[in-house]
């Protein structure tokens, strides 16, 4: 049996280590394919491959077609939109993720982002502190659950919205819950997105809801880009200079953004899960749950259902 783990973006020795030890200990090869270049490679990588671990790299049609034994794919992490859940299904492949693996991660990277933000993105000048401000999460899943205890010890007021977990659940942790997302928006200094991109929030975020935030609004991006309507938010920050907008996930039109100054900042590469912790945690999950399908037939994580 082979296990390959294909990271555009690597994982930390340490996790790939841990990988590997989990995999032979099954009694399967490893095989490893790391900061590639061309999608090729990739094709060449899964020709004879029983299990497939990824990171955000791009699981697509030909991708599956190449790989023709393949049986899993994991997503080491927590957003799959990177995989093309209908091929492997056609072609009677279990897709996975790890989920809240490296939830704490992202985060601790969401908090940083509104102290930088805060502080004038550590250029001279006056900042603000995030005690008293209030912080309001769109999706209260694995990473919004981690920012809302994150931002209360810092004496933030924290409120979410999301439609898919039960609003007592919400206020039993302490979450001030509004009645609409509009109400989230207009109520928040800081906006802390946690939303997976699909056909419903994709360019989700624009003037609609970041226009109605209270002056010095500030959205805090480490979702994904595809969900945010980039050349409304641009128009918008232009209109209104007080707006600053934070981004892990570089925009696809950079150029809307690059006058905004201490306004806007992104990561020059995705950032979110990128610890040794995540990376091990993320990493040595992938290999468990490909195991355990094989010699169990566990499919718990399976996305693809
Ligand atoms: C996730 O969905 O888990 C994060 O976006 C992490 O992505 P990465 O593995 O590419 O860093």
């Amino acid at each position: 049996m082979k296990v390959l783990i294909a990271t555009e973006k690597p994982f930390a020795k340490a996790a790939v280590d841990g990988i590997r030890e989990i995999v032979e200990k099954a009694g399967y090869e490893l095989c490893l394919l790391e900061k590639y270049t061309d999608v090729q490679q990739l094709y060449d990588a899964v020709a004879d491959v029983d299990a497939l671990i990824v990171r955000s790299d791009k699981v697509t049609a030909e991708v599956i077609d190449a790989a023709k034994n393949l049986k899993i794919v994991v997503r080491a992490g927590a957003g799959f939109d990177n995989l093309n859940l209908e091929a492997c299904t056609a072609n009677n492949i279990v897709a996975m993720n790890t989920p809240g693996q490296n939830s704490n991660a992202v985060a601790e990277l969401a908090i940083g982002m509104m102290i930088y933000m805060a502080r004038n993105t550590f250029k001279p000048g006056t900042g603000a502190e995030l005690k008293g401000k209030r912080v309001g999460i769109q999706a209260y899943g694995n990473v919004g659950r981690l920012v809302a205890q994150k931002a209360k010890a810092l004496g933030m007021e924290v409120w979410a919205f999301d439609p898919f977990v039960p609003k007592d659940k919400m206020e039993a942790e302490g979450v001030t819950v509004p009645a609409t997302l509009e109400e989230l928006y207009s109520n928040c200094n800081y906006i802390s997105l946690h939303i997976p991109a699909n056909d419903q929030t994709k360019k989700s975020i624009g003037k609609n809801l970041v226009g109605r935030m209270p002056k010095g609004g500030c959205v805090i991006n480490t979702a994904r880009k595809e969900v945010i309507n980039e050349e409304e938010l641009a128009q918008l920050m232009t209109e209104r200079e007080d707006l600053k907008y934070c981004t892990d996930i570089a925009p696809v039109e950079m150029g809307l953004f690059e006058n905004f100054e201490k306004r806007f900042f992104a990561t020059p590469k995705k950032q979110g899960a990128e610890t040794a912790e995540a990376n091990i945690n993320a990493g040595l999950a992938a290999a468990r749950q490909i195991v355990n399908f094989f010699v169990n037939g566990d499919k718990k994580f399976q996305v693809n259902k």
